[in-house]
């Protein structure tokens, strides 16, 4: 990571916590930036993949949240920070199939407990902190192929 580098975008998306009434408008605005950034499609379905996953967390579990887009010539910086119940074990909840999911979120198609690891999988760097009663932080890095930005 280069914390140095020139950050030509920078945005916060508020995320509303425990509804799907807007359930993936982050990430859609997100992938539609990417591109009118002439991101590489294959660089910005990724960072729109680990965008959505953090969005319907935080629409699942958590009270309410953000999420942060940063995009620097050289890389895709993408924070999800909410308040909510955090998460006890995240060993556990980093793990395929693992799930708290509700009856209701069920419903709503989610819950097959891959989102952790799609984002982790997805990105280049991955790095979760959570504290029990109090909230998530997720950073997730994706680099770009830097010929490609600047180009514009
Ligand atoms: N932001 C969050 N706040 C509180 N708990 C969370 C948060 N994100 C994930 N969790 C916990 O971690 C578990 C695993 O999350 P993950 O995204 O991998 O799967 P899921 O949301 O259950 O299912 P899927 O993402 O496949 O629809 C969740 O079931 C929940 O218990
Ligand atoms: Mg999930």
């Amino acid at each position: 990571m280069n914390s140095h580098e020139t950050v030509v975008y920078e945005n916060t998306f508020p995320v509303e916590g425990k509804s799907f009434n807007n359930a993936g408008q982050v990430s859609t605005q997100v992938k539609a930036l990417l591109q009118k950034m002439k991101i590489p499609i294959k660089i910005a379905r990724r960072a729109a993949i680990v965008t959505y996953e953090a969005e319907i967390n935080i629409c699942s579990y958590a009270d309410h949240g953000k999420i942060i887009l940063r995009v620097t010539p050289e890389e895709i910086i993408i924070e999800a920070i909410d308040e909510g119940q955090g998460i006890a074990d995240i060993e556990a909840a980093m793990e395929e199939g693992f799930s708290t999911a509700t009856e209701r979120i069920w419903r709503m198609g989610f819950g097959a407990g891959m989102g952790l690891s799609n984002m982790r999988n997805f990105s280049d760097y991955f790095h979760i902190t959570s504290e029990v009663g109090k909230g998530t932080r997720l950073k997730m890095i994706i680099c770009i192929d830097d010929k490609h930005l600047g180009k514009q």
